[in-house]
């Protein structure tokens, strides 16, 4: 049977237009959208109306770098996906592109199918994948063009991590060959890691185990070359290259330069760059592991450089790189010893609420706020117009948002599991209050009603910004 959704009297924000529109939503999709007030608007019936007055009404959230359950460092991402995908609706994301990982010696399709097996069935908003290049070789190469027909469009290769997850340059110079070839995206962690382990050695060596040598030692300079030498791969191989958590204004550098170039080029911070600090690494009695994450936290100065970044479209996206560890049992494995900190922030339930506060701040305008968080996220991974907008045959993937209301971010009230909020006691304006998913509610006047197994796998498109 079919069902009939109405959304009125609010303030549709898209990344490309302000509207005071109401919003028909039938069978899971947006039917239409009709100035409020209007003929067409008033002579709409529906099943069930949500008033939307004095709230905007925003295409729900494309996060497009989250990490459920991933192995690192002895321990897994504290955030199932089941739990994590219903933090993320609490957040108004109903969108995660997850990184399916493939182990050294294994094969992508191994690694893609446990991936399948563990969202599956769980998950309250839909979700995809890209997949975490490990173990370049002629197999994975070909497998990569299956991917890709599959609707898993994105390879993460990482010049970090020596012995784990790193590819040196021939392999990462072939799978950027190979995606030149199948319409795939390379995304890559730029990090120098050989040189950054030695860093680390000496450091340790020195007797400097504390959480802030963690920044110390992951040198802006060794991000920049990295972005660096990778563009240059890129440009070698004749292929597109997305750079993922830039937290180094050096970084923003070579990705404008490279942009300036007309080169087929694009980069992601995350909130933890733009809010957080080195001051947050150097917090006492350890407390500063909670801020371990890679690319590292950088010196208050580089943020206005990724906000610059974000004004002039130098970077395009903001995800969270959600990997949450709890600091108890997880952040302490590295007590005594930084480099054994497993590496990741939780953050998945709040980017939209940080992205609105950067609005209400004067760093971006509200429809940026939308471009950098829904659309442009859905068209680099090839989502859009599915998800990221809203518009008739759109999924009808809904946030209404109180812009005035306030709220006080804590691991009290947070929905991730994890014992700690990186933003504990941060006060921002503008809140989450009623949640669509493909048309049915999710968070209805700020309380659950979704349930596990609601989202869907969503295959995607290759990236819609290079054809
Ligand atoms: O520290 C981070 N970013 N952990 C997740 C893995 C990655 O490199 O994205
Ligand atoms: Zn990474
Ligand atoms: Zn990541």
């Amino acid at each position: 049977m079919s069902t009939r959704t109405l959304i009125r009297g609010g303030l549709v924000v898209t990344a490309a237009d302000e509207v005071h529109a109401d919003v028909l939503i039938e069978d899971g999709r947006v039917a239409a959208l009709a100035a409020h007030g209007s003929d067409a608007a008033a002579g709409w019936t529906a099943d069930r109306t949500i008033d939307a007055t004095d709230r905007y009404v925003i295409p729900g959230g494309v996060d497009a770098h989250t990490h459920m359950e991933l192995p690192f460092g002895g321990t897994f991402a504290s955030d199932t996906f089941e739990t994590g995908t219903r933090a993320a609706a609490w957040g108004g994301t109903t969108t995660i592109v997850d990184f399916a990982v493939q182990s050294v010696g294994h094969s992508l399709r191994e690694g893609l199918d446990a991936w399948y097996a563990k969202a599956d069935g769980v998950c309250a908003v839909d979700y995809a994948f890209h997949m975490i290049l490990s173990d370049v070789n002629e197999h994975t190469l070909k497998e990569m063009d299956k991917l890709v027909q599959e609707g898993i469009s994105s390879f993460k290769l990482f010049m970090a991590y020596p012995g784990v997850f790193y590819s040196d340059d021939g392999k990462i110079l072939r799978a950027m060959q190979r995606s030149a070839e199948n319409g795939g995206l390379i995304m890559m962690h730029a990090e120098n890691g050989i040189a950054i382990d030695v860093l680390v050695e000496q450091a340790l060596a020195r007797g400097e185990t504390d959480p802030r040598h963690h920044g110390e030692v992951r040198k802006a300079l060794l991000e920049a070359e990295a972005t660096h030498r990778a563009i240059q791969l890129a440009r070698v191989a004749g292929a597109p290259l997305y750079v993922v958590h830039v937290s180094a204004e050096e970084a923003v550098a070579e990705l404008a330069a490279a942009r300036d170039k007309g080169l087929p080029v694009f980069g992601e911070t995350c909130p933890q760059y733009l809010f957080l600090s080195t001051d947050n690494l150097a917090e006492p009695d350890f407390e500063g592991a909670k801020y371990v994450c890679s690319t590292p936290l950088r010196p208050k100065e580089h943020q206005a450089a990724l906000w610059r970044g974000l004004r002039t479209n130098d970077l395009q996206v903001v995800s969270t790189d959600h990997c949450p560890f709890c600091f108890t049992g997880q952040k302490d494995l590295g007590r005594g010893d930084f480099s054994k900190i497993p590496n990741g922030l939780p953050g998945v339930e709040n980017r939209m609420d940080l992205l609105h506060q950067a609005v209400v701040d004067g760093h971006i305008s509200r429809r940026r706020w939308i471009e950098i968080a829904c659309a442009t996220p859905a068209r680099m991974f090839g989502l859009y117009p599915q998800k990221g907008t809203l518009a008739p045959g759109a999924d009808a993937d809904v946030v209404i948002y109180d812009p005035h209301a306030t709220q006080t971010l804590s691991a009290e009230t947070h929905h991730m599991n994890v014992d700690y909020s990186a933003y504990e006691g941060r006060t921002v304006t503008g809140r989450v209050e009623t949640v669509l998913s493909r048309g049915e509610v999710v968070i209805d006047r700020r309380t659950y009603v979704g349930r596990a197994g609601h989202g869907v796998f969503t295959p995607r498109s290759t990236c819609q910004y290079l054809n």
